[in-house]
C-alpha cells in the first residue's frame, strides 16, 4: 500500500517531500532525482531551495516534454525545468536532463539509455493530471511502456492551455517517460492538490490498476508516498485509516 499523507496545505506537502530528498542526498550525495513539471511540484522546489543543500553531485531527469515547441519557448519543459529547478537549486545545466534533445527519432531511446547510465532514478516526483495521467502517459498507456512519443488528450491540452495564449497553441504531441520507466524509480512521491484532482487521485490510489487510469500504476510499486492536501484527498475512501497510520508512525520509519 502506498503511504498516503493528508496535509493541511501544499506548502506542508512540499516540506515533507523536500525533507525526503534531503535525507536521500545525505545518504547518497550523487542521488538521481526524477523531477516533474506543472504547478504541483513547485512547493517541493521552493522548500528544497530553502534547505540550501549541497546538490553539486546529484543528477536530475525530467519526466516529459512537448514535441513541436522550440526548446527555448518559455513553456517548453526545458525552459520550465531551467526556471523552476536548475536555476533556483543552483544546479549546473549538465546535471539536469529533459527528454526531447536531438533528432526526435532517437530521443526516446537516448533518454532511456541516459537514465540507465546514471544508475536509475532514486526518487521520482510525480503530479497527476485530471484524467489520471502521470508524466504525459495518457489513459490507455501500457503499464509497461517506455519513453516514447505520445498524443495529448484534448482534456490535457485544455488543462495546460492556461500556460499558453490559447488552447490552439498547446502542442498535440509530447515525449514522456513510460509507465514502465517510471515504475523503475526506487521511490515514487506523488503529489496532488485541489479539488480538481480528487477523483483522479482516489482512482489512482484506491481504484483498479488499469491503463485507463495511468496513475494507478503506482499500486504496483513497492515504495510509494502520496502527499495530498485535504481537497485532493477528499474522495479517498480510506482517508481515516491513512490519518491513523500517519499519526501512529514509528519514529524510526522514514517517509
Ligand atoms: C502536466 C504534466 C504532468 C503533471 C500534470 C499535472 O501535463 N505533464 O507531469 O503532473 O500535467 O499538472 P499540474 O501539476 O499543473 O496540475
Amino acid at each position: 500500500m502506498a503511504e498516503v499523507v493528508i496535509l493541511p496545505d501544499r506548502e506542508a506537502a512540499g516540506m515533507l517531500a523536500a525533507g525526503a530528498i534531503a535525507e536521500l542526498v545525505a545518504r547518497k550525495p550523487d542521488a538521481v532525482l526524477g523531477v516533474a513539471t506543472g504547478s504541483t511540484p513547485l512547493p517541493v522546489y521552493r522548500a528544497l531551495t530553502r534547505l540550501r543543500l549541497d546538490l553539486s553531485r546529484i543528477r536530475a531527469f525530467a519526466l516529459d516534454e512537448y514535441v513541436g515547441l522550440p526548446l527555448e519557448h518559455p513553456q517548453s519543459y526545458h525552459s520550465v525545468i531551467e526556471r523552476e529547478v536548475t536555476a533556483p537549486l543552483g544546479l549546473e545545466p549538465a546535471q539536469v536532463a529533459v527528454p526531447g534533445d536531438g533528432p526526435i527519432e532517437a530521443a526516446s531511446e537516448d533518454y532511456e539509455r541516459a537514465i540507465a547510465a546514471a544508475g536509475g532514478v532514486d526518487l521520482q516526483l510525480l503530479g497527476i493530471g485530471t484524467d489520471g495521467h502521470i508524466g504525459f502517459n495518457e489513459p490507455g498507456s501500457s503499464l509497461a511502456s517506455r519513453t516514447r512519443i505520445k498524443t495529448l488528450t484534448e482534456q490535457t491540452r485544455r488543462d495546460n492551455a492556461r500556460f499558453f495564449a490559447a488552447v490552439d497553441d498547446v502542442p498535440r504531441h509530447c515525449i514522456t517517460q513510460g509507465l514502465g520507466t517510471i515504475r523503475e524509480a526506487r521511490h515514487l512521491v506523488l503529489l496532488a492538490f485541489g479539488d480538481e484532482k480528487a477523483d483522479a487521485l482516489a482512482a489512482a490510489v484506491e481504484g483498479p490498476v488499469t491503463a485507463s487510469l495511468p496513475g494507478s500504476v503506482i499500486q504496483l510499486h513497492p515504495r510509494v508516498t502520496v502527499l495530498v492536501d485535504e481537497a485532493a484527498g477528499s474522495r479517498l475512501v480510506h482517508a481515516d485509516y491513512y490519518r491513523y497510520v500517519y499519526a501512529n508512525k514509528p519514529d524510526w520509519q522514514r517517509l
